[in-house]
């Protein structure tokens, strides 16, 4: 539409109508945003497009609330209770800054559904058991990986970083295994708030945030309708 039509307010009314009725949320939010978006990131992995679609903006702040953001495959999302999963070197800057602050805030991007997803909450460590599990699940590469990397510090050159995989490959093939580094491992967001949005004609988005009222394994959540 262009502006020399402000005249005729026929077809902004039609398309305003047409507004009213798409909605990818749901006009009624449901108590519970779990599902949804469980739904929402099912159905992004299912689109197949992209390897990435777990991918997250990770967002963590120093306790003098300096922020840092980078992003981080997250590896579960738990209903009961509410909670994303993911890894990482705990000696890295993220690390390091949640163990000062244990509070982030996520963001999931899904362009092909034109969805964004935002997670806040507390953070705590996964147990070790758990982080074992899962490092055993990693490819070979990536497990010595996270053994010889010291992420977030200076590299003294990318030929010494290989050397030590090298080396730590070596060890691994004489001793059959490589375990978990105790400096690598998972973290847990508790989610205290979710807030869905959907991309609209005419930036009308769609945009519920719940808040989480209490704190037990199936919580109880306030929905409100956010302006875009
Ligand atoms: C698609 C993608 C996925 C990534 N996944 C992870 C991850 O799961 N864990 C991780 O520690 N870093 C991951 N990274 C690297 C981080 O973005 C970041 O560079 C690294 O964790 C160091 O961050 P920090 O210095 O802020 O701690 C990923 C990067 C990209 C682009």
């Amino acid at each position: 539409m262009t502006t020399t039509q402000v005249n005729n307010p026929g077809p902004v009314a039609r398309m305003l109508t047409e507004l009213l009725g798409a909605h990818d949320l749901p006009a009624e939010p449901p108590r519970d945003p779990m599902p949804l978006l469980l739904e929402w990131w099912e159905d992004a992995r299912a689109r197949g497009g992209y390897a990435d679609f777990n991918a997250m903006t990770l967002a963590t702040a120093t306790p003098d609330g300096f922020p840092s953001a980078r992003i981080v495959l997250c590896k579960a999302i738990e209903t009961t209770p509410p909670a994303l999963v993911f890894y990482t070197n705990y000696e890295s800057r993220k690390g390091r800054e949640l163990d000062a602050n244990p509070r982030a805030a996520a963001l999931f991007h899904w362009p092909h559904a034109k969805r964004q997803a935002r997670v806040e909450g507390a953070v705590r460590r996964v147990s070790d058991a758990e982080s074992d599990a899962y490092f055993r699940t990693r490819p070979l590469l990536s497990r010595i990986g996270a053994c010889v990397s010291r992420q977030s510090e200076p590299l003294e050159s990318s030929q010494a970083l290989v050397a030590a995989a090298m080396r730590r490959a070596r060890t691994a093939m004489l001793e059959g295994d490589i375990p978990r580094p105790a400096h690598w491992g998972g973290f847990r967001v508790h989610i205290e708030s979710v807030e869905l949005w959907s991309a609209r004609e005419g930036r009308l988005h769609d945009r519920v945030r719940w808040t989480r009222l209490s704190d037990d394994e199936t919580p109880t959540w306030r929905a409100v309708h956010l302006s875009a």
